[in-house]
């Protein structure tokens, strides 16, 4: 019988997983075993990712991969990435030897503002809260000033104090709508600590305006909270080619291109694959994302609001043929920090950083909006000619092996006999079973 615990984040590692092992496991002791096998041996490293979260029991690893070969602006980079999923790696790597000798990508930044906001009700005149703003706007950055001194000393700080009548849409609601320059931080916290300082100020400064009436004066803070939608914060990524140098998979060129502009041009109007084929964009993104130690779910909730931003959710690529050549791109919204958050604890992502050669965070914007651009010619590329399976389950089938039970001997010929044969679950199982036979 499960009962519920009270302070269970007050007991130590051990106590908790105790409780859990036996409120929530068949076999208390099997488990107890799995958790503590993850810790790190290192009990400095394993401290530090005690504290990343709270109620720490074990670590939850992924595997952290190296695509090579990136040529980014003339630059060679080696992407590394976070990631489950198999074939993802082996994906963005043969897209990186593939555009490397054709110029490899190109990329710019085409904006970098973030955006807060602090959405509160006034219930009163309009023009009086408009006079009001005005008169006062400049109070908003004046008593901001403690929390943006360093941001500014950076080139970054607040960059607008806009106010917003939402009226139309719930009553009595509008918004200070505010935008950033956070330089090489993602900005989660400069961005939220100004807000909740512009609602102290808007707070204290209308509860003495004398040309509003007492309830006017009132002005109620409902929350005070940055947004995950930057459709200012945005970089492309492209790449492009002669159609005589794009031969792929048998096909000529000019047929290739042509295959690729149609299951781009499909993405757009159909949500049904614009979905897969955005999944399959952040696939790239989110493994170098996690690597480089940023917030995925900040970048996937921006990056569909960004795709659906038309009214009607959208391919994030796009694809043309072009005076005799063949152009793929990606625009999207990405914040990404390369310093505060877990830049400097987290052992692995110090690593990716260095491996990226400590890339500032516009740097880092343009080599994931690449991750993505990549790894969305390498599904697309496979989708048009192979079909997705053989090389995806090709990747897949070391995992496969794994889970039927197969000894280091037996994966050694099995990968070796799938070369050449088409994997499936019954493929694998039947050569197993064949191998065991003999
Ligand atoms: P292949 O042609 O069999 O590979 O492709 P290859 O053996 O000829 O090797 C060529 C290069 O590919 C290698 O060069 C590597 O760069 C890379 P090399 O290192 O030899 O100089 N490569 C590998 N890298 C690391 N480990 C490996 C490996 N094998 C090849 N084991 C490949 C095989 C899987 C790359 C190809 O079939 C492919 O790109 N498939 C697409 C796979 C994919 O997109 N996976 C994502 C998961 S599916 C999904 O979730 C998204 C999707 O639904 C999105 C959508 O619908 O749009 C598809």
């Amino acid at each position: 019988m499960r009962t519920p615990v009270e302070g269970f984040s007050k007991l130590t590692k051990e106590e908790k997983i105790n409780w859990i092992a036996t409120q929530y496991t068949s076999n208390p002791e099997a488990a107890k075993s799995v958790l503590k096998r993850y810790w790190n041996t290192n009990s400095s490293v394993q401290k530090v990712h005690d504290e990343f979260i709270e109620n720490t029991i074990s670590n939850y690893y992924l595997p952290f991969a190296i695509a090579p070969n990136f040529l980014i602006n003339d630059t060679l980079y080696a992407l590394p990435m976070a990631i489950e999923e198999s074939s993802v790696v082996a994906a963005a790597s043969k897209a990186a030897k593939f555009w490397l000798n054709k110029g490899g990508f190109k990329t710019t930044i085409v904006g970098t503002e973030k955006v807060g906001q602090v959405h509160f009700m006034y219930k009163g005149d309009k023009e009086k809260l408009e006079r009001f703003f005005k008169t006062h706007k400049n109070a908003f950055f004046d008593d901001a000033k403690t929390i943006t001194q360093s941001m500014e000393k950076r080139g970054g700080g607040i960059s607008s104090v806009r106010l917003i009548d939402k009226t139309d849409s719930i009553e009595n609601y509008y918004q200070l709508h505010c935008t950033f320059q956070t330089m090489d931080a993602m900005g989660a916290n400069f961005i939220n600590s100004c807000l909740e300082q512009f609602a102290k100020t808007l707070k204290q400064k209308a509860a003495v305006y004398d040309r509003f009436s007492s309830q006017e004066r009132d002005i109620e803070i409902v929350m005070s909270i940055l947004s995950n939608y930057v459709p200012n914060c945005v970089v492309r990524a492209e790449v492009s080619c002669p159609l005589n140098n794009l031969d792929e998979a048998g096909l000529s060129g000019i047929d290739f291109a042509k295959k690729m502009v149609q299951a781009v041009n499909i993405a757009k109007i159909e949500p049904y694959r614009a979905v897969t084929h955005n999944k399959g964009i952040m696939n790239g993104i989110d493994a170098v994302v996690l690597a480089t130690g940023n917030d995925f779910r900040a970048v996937e909730a921006g990056v569909h609001a960004y795709a659906a931003k038309d009214g009607r959710y959208s391919s994030l690529t796009h694809a043309v043929i072009e005076n005799g050549e063949f152009r793929f791109w990606i625009e999207i919204p990405l914040a990404l920090g390369t310093v505060g958050g877990l830049t400097s604890l987290h052992p692995m992502v110090k690593l990716a950083l260095e491996i990226l050669q400590k890339p500032a965070a516009e740097e880092l914007m343009q080599i994931v909006a690449v991750a993505g651009l990549a790894q969305n010619f390498a599904a697309l590329r496979s989708l048009v000619t192979t079909g997705i399976q053989k090389g995806h389950m090709k990747m897949h089938l070391l995992n496969m092996l794994n889970q039927l039970g197969a000894t280091e001997e037996e994966k050694e010929i099995l990968v070796d006999y799938f070369k050449d044969t088409v994997v499936t679950n019954a493929s694998v199982k039947e050569a197993l079973k064949k191998i065991k036979a003999d």
